[in-house]
């Protein structure tokens, strides 16, 4: 209850300090305002998501849910309709998602938390050349995530990994050349977030790309963010309030930057 209120007062924070692209002086900010982060292209595949998506919320198949990070705190069961209702990416988040890969057209990506695979899908269709690596410690999600990528043809474009990230994103990590791009969505407590942060930096290069989903979820994971937009690792931080975007761009002045979404 406090922490819903705290949100609140971030939330009006956020909206008198947000924002848009005119309010940006870093030429590069300016540019992801305004060729992606504002650009409202429809591609035909969303609609093929959507529609997966309608699919998993009619759904009542069961699911054993497992212990594996903040939420899944003991073993319940679940149905997929509570699971697309409540874990999946929405559908203006995850265009952005889309067309984060679609601009940057980075080549190793990965995603941390693949669920019934809806924001998978998002990114590995905006991908031109790249290939997303997407983990997750449900066996019986990654199994309808799968069917999910063979229904929309993107099965070449993505690799679903099972294990906890724990085990899975160092075993990756050391078969990848480097990462340009990541998005950690699973797992949301804070010292997990900086761990997954630190071992997907040791592959990065000056135009990695990181995303971390749900900075407000919880104190734990608003803790995660402040730390990481001081980081001075990532010299560009951009703050869309339930989303976090770090780009390392070691040209450019440290600055964090709130934008409206
Ligand atoms: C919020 S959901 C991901 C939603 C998905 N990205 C989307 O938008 O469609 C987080 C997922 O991460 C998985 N997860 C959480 N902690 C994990 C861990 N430590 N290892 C592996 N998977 C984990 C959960 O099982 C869950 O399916």
């Amino acid at each position: 209850m406090l922490y819903k209120v705290a949100l609140l007062f971030d939330y009006i924070k956020y909206l008198l300090l947000a924002k848009t692209r005119h309010g940006t002086h870093s030429p590069f900010v300016y540019a992801f305002a305004d060729r992606v982060l504002y650009q409202k292209y429809e591609n035909p595949v969303f609609y093929d998501i959507e529609l997966i998506r309608q699919k998993m919320l009619q759904s009542p198949t069961k699911v054993n849910m497992l212990d594996l990070g903040a939420v899944e705190k003991k073993t319940y069961q679940s149905t997929v309709q509570k699971i697309a209702a409540s874990a999946a990416k929405n559908s203006k988040y995850a265009k952005l998602l889309h067309r984060i890969c679609a601009a940057y057209s980075p080549e190793y990506c990965i995603e941390l938390g693949t669920n019934l695979g809806i924001s998978a899908m998002y990114q590995a269709s905006g991908l031109q050349n790249g290939h997303l690596y997407t983990l997750e410690g449900n066996p019986k999600l990654l199994e309808i995530a799968n069917y999910n990528f063979e229904k929309t043809g993107l099965q070449e474009k993505i690799t679903s990994i099972e294990g906890n990230f724990d085990q899975s994103l160092p075993l990756l990590l050391s078969q990848l050349p480097r990462v340009d791009y990541a998005f950690i969505d699973g797992n949301h407590r804070k010292d997990a977030t900086l761990h997954y942060v630190d071992l997907i930096w040791q592959k990065c290069h000056n135009h990695s790309i990181l995303i971390l989903d749900d900075i407000r979820w919880s104190g734990e994971m608003e803790e995660a963010w402040h730390i990481l937009e001081k980081d001075s690792r990532f010299h560009v931080s951009i703050d869309l309030f339930m989303v976090g975007i770090l780009f390392v761009r070691k040209e450019q002045e440290k600055e964090n930057f709130i934008l409206r979404f």
